[in-house]
């Protein structure tokens, strides 16, 4: 490592830089817990320690310095990693270092377009500021928005003129970099030369949109007018080498403090919307501009919670949209209120008809997901007779199928087969087998080391005559097919045979002992009975469920080579373990 690096390592704190990106608690004299931020998990198994600087997640096994956390989730090489840090902590850098001619031409190109953007702010601030700019003025006043919210938020006014934005620019940038930044639109000559660049907003209100660290990376803008000559009500910068649409949530950069604090956040629409609820002194609220969420935005924020409040329009769009959210946030694990806001309003207009206290009580009444979902199943499909209720509930089925605990899908069914009136038996059956089917997929093999092996690792850590440990030993004793292909499987067997009066982490070598210090490391409870249960009951699934696979492989070949001796044999296995996976519910 560099000299710089290392300087810069020194001087960082890790717990620091990690809780900008990562709610940690306290855990213990020099830990810290959270939610790993690499991989989905409901339950913190990512911990940073404070004096050694590193962190490590227990879950999916990454782990590393500041840099390599940084460098991971902001996906930068190692040379933007250290600025970064360095510029979090305020460490200043000599100069800059890269791994390759590449890394450097797109770390300037970032850094030239990043100060486009906050040049092309300052100047729409400015035009908005100038006479010229009293239309859009009284259209903001007009929408309540004070000029300290103007200010707070940056918004401007991009005027009716296709080249002074050019002009203002092109004194920092070539024509090139000015094309790559999204801000102008470009005409090919009709001689098919190098053509020329125009400004994209035009008479509109710009929005700067922010990326998690406040700096300006794109625009939205509002026309200042109606009607087809105005063109699409909000137009957005394209995608560009700054921005993505798709992986960008509004206002994060002011709201992530407050989010954290909260453990929620509220999902609007749009960006009028989001700003006024953030000015009613709600500032946990984000914008999706528009669409429904992404998996890239729902990442996002679930580094920084896992429990939203989504308050979509209350019309169609809004509702698919919020469907679509509903979706992507339950298989991702949040937990989910919906708030519909009475009169059609959005927001934004709630509040600004209805006042901020009026708003914050909505809020408050914001029903469960399940209940808003069987509301609008009643409200899409309202007849009575069986036809509709069965539309209804086919609407429903695979909401409740998402839902991740069994408690919930339980409860779903049944607020629905009620609420629904639903009485037949078959409909009934239906919606019992959906509550039934979801199992949590906790052994995952992308997942490093699983919820489970944890478990089984945690559990063999305890004492023979201990009964979860005898339990456990007893399992792996015979049943060991059932352990095979565990990552964790080595560890274990060095645990059960062990000496008493050995130290836990003295038993064996490499990849199993710096499992096992990890466990170690982690200060967790005893294993329960129950968590040994449910780890070995979840073994046992994922060994029928890959025996199945097998076996559904030999019988097709069996069946095609004509041996039927083979395939009696191998139908009876497989009907055998069929069977068994139904009994539990999984079949
Ligand atoms: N949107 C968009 N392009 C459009 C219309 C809408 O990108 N042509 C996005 C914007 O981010 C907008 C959001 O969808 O904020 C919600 O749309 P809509 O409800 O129509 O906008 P409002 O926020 O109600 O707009 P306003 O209050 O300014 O009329
Ligand atoms: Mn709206």
């Amino acid at each position: 490592m560099s000299d710089i690096a290392q300087s810069v390592k020194q001087q960082a704190d890790i717990v620091r830089v990690i809780g900008e990106y990562v709610r940690l608690k306290k855990a213990g004299a020099q830990n810290y817990s959270g939610l790993c931020p690499f991989h989905k998990e409901k339950s913190p198994s990512f911990s940073v320690h404070a004096v050694r600087q590193f962190y490590h997640c227990f879950g999916c096994g990454v782990s590393g310095d500041v840099f390599s956390f940084v460098g991971k989730i902001e996906n930068v090489g190692f040379p933007e990693a250290i600025r970064i840090v360095a510029q979090k902590c305020g460490i200043a850098l000599p100069k800059r270092e890269y791994n390759s001619p590449e890394e450097a031409r797109e770390s300037r190109q970032r850094g030239k377009l990043l100060e486009l953007h906050e040049q092309a702010t300052a100047w729409f601030e400015e035009q908005l500021r100038l006479p010229e700019g009293a239309v859009a003025r009284e259209y903001l006043s007009g929408r309540g928005l004070t000029p300290e919210a103007i200010g707070r938020f940056r918004i401007g006014f991009a005027p009716d003129n296709f080249n002074a934005l050019r002009e203002r620019l092109q004194g920092s940038a070539d024509v090139e970099m000015l094309r790559l930044s999204g801000l102008f639109s470009f005409k090919q000559q009709e001689d098919g030369s190098s053509g020329s660049i125009y400004s994209r907003f035009r008479k509109r209100i710009t929005f700067p949109i922010a990326n998690e660290s406040g700096r300006i990376i794109a625009f939205t803008a509002r026309a200042l007018d109606s009607g087809d000559k105005a063109g699409p009500k909000y137009m957005n910068s394209p995608e560009t080498p700054l921005y993505s649409k798709g992986q960008v949530l509004f206002n994060l950069d002011k709201a992530k403090q407050t989010i954290r604090q909260h453990d929620f956040a509220i999902l609007v629409e749009g960006q009028m919307d989001c700003i006024s609820v953030y000015l009613a002194g709600v500032q946990n609220v984000l914008a999706t501009s528009g669409t429904a969420f992404t998996e890239q935005q729902v990442n996002l924020l679930k580094r920084f919670t896992s429990k939203v409040v989504v308050n979509f329009d209350p019309d169609t769009a809004g509702a698919n949209a919020a469907e679509k959210s509903i979706v992507l946030l339950t298989e991702e694990g949040f937990e989910i209120k919906v708030v519909t806001l009475e009169g059609g309003l959005d927001p934004d207009r709630y509040i600004r008809e209805k006042g901020a206290p009026a708003y914050i009580a909505a809020l408050r009444s914001a029903r469960r997901q399940q209940d808003y979902l069987i509301d609008r199943a009643r409200q899409l499909f309202p007849g009575r007779n069986s036809e509709s209720k069965v539309k209804a509930l086919n609407f429903l089925l695979p909401h409740i199928r998402r839902m991740p605990s069994r408690l919930t899908r339980d409860e779903f069914a049944a607020d629905a087969a009620q609420k629904l009136g639903i009485d037949s038996a078959v409909l009934r059956e239906e919606l019992k087998q959906a509550a039934a089917r979801r199992r949590e997929k906790v052994v995952s093999p992308t997942s490093g080391v699983s919820q489970v092996e944890k478990i089984l690792l945690r559990g063999f850590c305890g004492e023979s005559g201990h009964p979860v440990f005898d339990t456990l030993a007893a399992a792996l004793e015979s049943e060991p097919a059932q352990f095979e292909g565990l990552t964790v499987r080595t560890a274990l067997e060095s645990l059960l045979h062990r000496g008493s009066a050995q130290p836990l982490e003295s038993i064996s070598e490499g990849r199993s002992r710096a499992l096992l210090a990890q466990v170690l490391l982690e200060e967790t409870d005893p294993v329960t009975e129950q968590e040994a249960q449910f780890a070995l009951e979840n073994l046992r699934l994922q060994f029928l469920e890959g025996r199945q696979r097998a076996l559904r492989a030999a019988i097709s070949e069996a069946e095609r080579k004509g041996d039927w001796g083979l395939l009696t044999a191998l139908t009876a296995e497989k009907l055998s373990i069929d069977r068994e996976l139904r009994a539990v519910g999984a079949g």
